[in-house]
């Protein structure tokens, strides 16, 4: 019983610390590929702040794949008149795996 508890408690914890690592890696990614010279989590900068950004497309199936597109592709109109350029230093997975990042920010 007690064997049992234990290891229930070390798979929580797995769980949660590869949770934290997921946000760190798109923390990190948004920071290497300078997307955060113009956006902030919390915060309008150049960009929209991502946690406005999540709030907005909240439980629409296909804002990732939008989205994803647009971080590479730029575009404007949605949140002002000023354009997001091209972010051609992305690859599609990397645009993914930001996009995830930047729709789980609350
Ligand atoms: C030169 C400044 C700049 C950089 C660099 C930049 N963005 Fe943006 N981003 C913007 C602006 C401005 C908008 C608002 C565009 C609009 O109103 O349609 C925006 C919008 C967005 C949106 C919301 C798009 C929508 O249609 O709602 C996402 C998601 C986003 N950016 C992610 C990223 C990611 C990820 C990166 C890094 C690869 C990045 N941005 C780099 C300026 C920038």
């Amino acid at each position: 019983m007690k064997r049992t508890l234990m290891m229930v408690g070390m798979l929580a914890a797995t769980a949660f610390a590869s949770q934290a690592a997921m946000a760190d890696a798109g923390l990190d990614l948004a920071k290497a590929k300078n997307c955060l010279a113009c956006h902030a989590v919390a915060t309008k900068v150049v960009g929209p702040a991502y946690k406005d950004v999540a709030a907005k497309y909240a439980g629409q199936k296909d804002a990732e794949a939008k989205l994803a597109a647009k971080v590479m592709k730029g575009g404007s109109g949605v949140w002002g008149a000023v354009p997001m350029p091209a972010n051609p230093q992305v690859t599609e997975a990397e645009a993914k795996t930001l996009v995830k990042w930047v729709l789980s920010q609350k």
